[in-house]
This record gives C-alpha cells, sequence and structure tokens, in this order.
C-alpha cells in the first residue's frame, strides 16, 4: 500500500464503502432477482475474475453471455445457466459476432493479456467499444489496471520502470481506457493491481475509491462483487475506481 496516500483515501472512503456494503447486502444468502433481467455480455468470463462475476450475474438473475475463445477452459462455469459465443479478442470480426442477433444491455471485461502484447487493450478497445455503441449497449464496466497510462507517474517509488516490457503494458492499459472513454459510451473502470491468489475467499471489506494515487490489495471475490455492484447503478458512471482492502496484507502472496 502506498502509505503516502492512506490519509487521503481514507478521506474518499466513506461514501463509496456505503457502496459496497449495498452490494454485500444485495448478495446475501437469497439472491436478488433483478427487476428486469438485463442481456450482459462478460469478456473473460471462463478466468478466474470473470468467472466470479458471472456467479454474481446469474445469482442476480440477469442473463450473461461470455464471450470465449474456442480452447478456453470453460470448467469454472460449470453448471451456470449462460450463453455461449465463441471468439478470439484479437480478431475483430468475432468480436462483431459477439453482438449479432443477440440484444447487449451491459458489457463487462475481465481479460488478461497472457503473450505481454503491448497492444493488446488499444487493439481489441477499439472494435469492442465501437460494436458495443453501434449496439446502443448501455453500460461498459472494465476491469482495469493501476498504473494504466498517466497514472504510473502515481507511484514512482514501486520501481516498475526496472520491469522489462510494464511500463509499456500499462501505456497499453492507458490506451484501452482512453478508448473506453472516448467511446460516448456509459462507462465504469475499475483498475485493480496485484490481486489475491485464486481461490482467496470473499473478505466483505473491499470497497471502491476514486483515489488515484492508491494502491493496495484485493481478492477477487471482493472484486467481482464490486464490479457487478456498479451494474445499472448511476454512482459509478463515468468513474475511474481503484479498490480497497485495508483487511488484506501488501503485497499479496504470489498467484
Ligand atoms: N492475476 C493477477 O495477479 C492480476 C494482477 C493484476 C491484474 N489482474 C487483473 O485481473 C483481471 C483478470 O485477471 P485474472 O487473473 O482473473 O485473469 P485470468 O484468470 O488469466 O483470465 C483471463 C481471461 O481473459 C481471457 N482472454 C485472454 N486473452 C483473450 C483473447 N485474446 N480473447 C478472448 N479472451 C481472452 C481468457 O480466456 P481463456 O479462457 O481463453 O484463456 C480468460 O477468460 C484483469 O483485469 C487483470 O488485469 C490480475
Amino acid at each position: 500500500m502506498n502509505h503516502l496516500t492512506t490519509a487521503v483515501a481514507t478521506l474518499l472512503v466513506p461514501p463509496l464503502l456505503a457502496l459496497a456494503s449495498s452490494a454485500r447486502a444485495a448478495e446475501g444468502s437469497t439472491p436478488v432477482a433483478a427487476a428486469k433481467p438485463r442481456e450482459v455480455l462478460v469478456l473473460g468470463g471462463t478466468g478466474a475474475l470473470g468467472a466470479e462475476i458471472v456467479r454474481r450475474l446469474v445469482a442476480r438473475g440477469e442473463h450473461v453471455t461470455v464471450f470465449a475463445r474456442p480452447a478456453s477452459d470453460r470448467s469454472r462455469l460449470d453448471g451456470l445457466p449462460v450463453s455461449w459465443v465463441v471468439g478470439d479478442l484479437m480478431n475483430p470480426p468475432d468480436i462483431e459476432n459477439a453482438f449479432r442477433g443477440r440484444p447487449v444491455d451491459v458489457v463487462i471485461t475481465a481479460v488478461r493479456v497472457e503473450d505481454r502484447d503491448i497492444h493488446f487493450y488499444e487493439k481489441f478497445m477499439k472494435p469492442l467499444t465501437a460494436a458495443a455503441h453501434a449496439a446502443g449497449v448501455a453500460q461498459f464496466i472494465h476491469s482495469g489496471a493501476v498504473g494504466a497510462g498517466a497514472n504510473a507517474a502515481k507511484f514512482p517509488s514501486l520501481g516498475w520502470e526496472k520491469v522489462p516490457g510494464l511500463l509499456d503494458r500499462f501505456k497499453d492499459q492507458g490506451v484501452g481506457e482512453d478508448i473506453l472513454r472516448a467511446s460516448g459510451l456509459t462507462y465504469t473502470i475499475i483498475r485493480n493491481s496485484r490481486v489475491w491468489p485464486d481461490g482467496t475467499p470473499a473478505t466483505g471489506k473491499a470497497a471502491l475509491v476514486e483515489d488515484d494515487s492508491y494502491i493496495g490489495p484485493v481478492a477477487r471475490p471482493d472484486l467481482a462483487e464490486l464490479t457487478v455492484s456498479c451494474l445499472g447503478n448511476a454512482a459509478c458512471y463515468g468513474k475511474t475506481y481503484h479498490v480497497r482492502d485495508d483487511s488484506l496484507t501488501w503485497p499479496p502472496p504470489r498467484n
């Protein structure tokens, strides 16, 4: 955690904690049925974070379509009533196809680049936001990274420049965010940093903060809960959040 910013972040937390708390209340033991189910397209839904998001969407009664590559391991979503559309985010026609013949109200991204392509987000965000806009998508929630674009300059003491390629990947994350912001879509960006290992249970203590000089840990179930709490929530529109969870240590254990 960047302790220099803790005091500032603390000032910002209370109203946003309310958001997180209401989301946790909604999680509860009984799934809350959506008034009218939304059609939600999830990119990266087969991944560790994405599957946590999909589970919560299904529990709320939303209709979920998962965009997955042909060879994606779908086992994290076994037994869940979701639809599938097959494609690769690196292939723009696949992205266009994801919107063809189906209504999409909300797009959620939870993808992670594996091959260190430093133009990954730039490549898919352009066709994805264009297709979402053309389809009349009402909300786009993007899982981003602390350090994206100009945000990297907020953390001069972390030695990111010594990690080969890291600043280039953050630059790409920033390009992706900027494409989304300029798209005309109603967006929410939730930036995470080092997340606790897959399988870490929810702490129920995470919150969204608007202090973009904050960096700290989070567990994926809490990140998913915060993501879903922004669905149709006007308080999240046009916001770029970082995530804070004081109940977890920093840095997290390695995944
Ligand atoms: N792991 C960490 O410590 C860490 C650190 C920082 C940030 N994050 C962030 O957490 C979020 C998700 O991370 P995660 O660890 O949950 O990721 P993950 O388990 O590796 O899942 C990544 C997802 O992205 C999909 N994906 C990757 N390339 C794709 C492509 N070309 N076309 C379509 N789908 C593609 C994968 O599909 P397949 O099923 O086909 O592979 C998978 O569903 C991201 O925002 C990531 O930046 C994680």
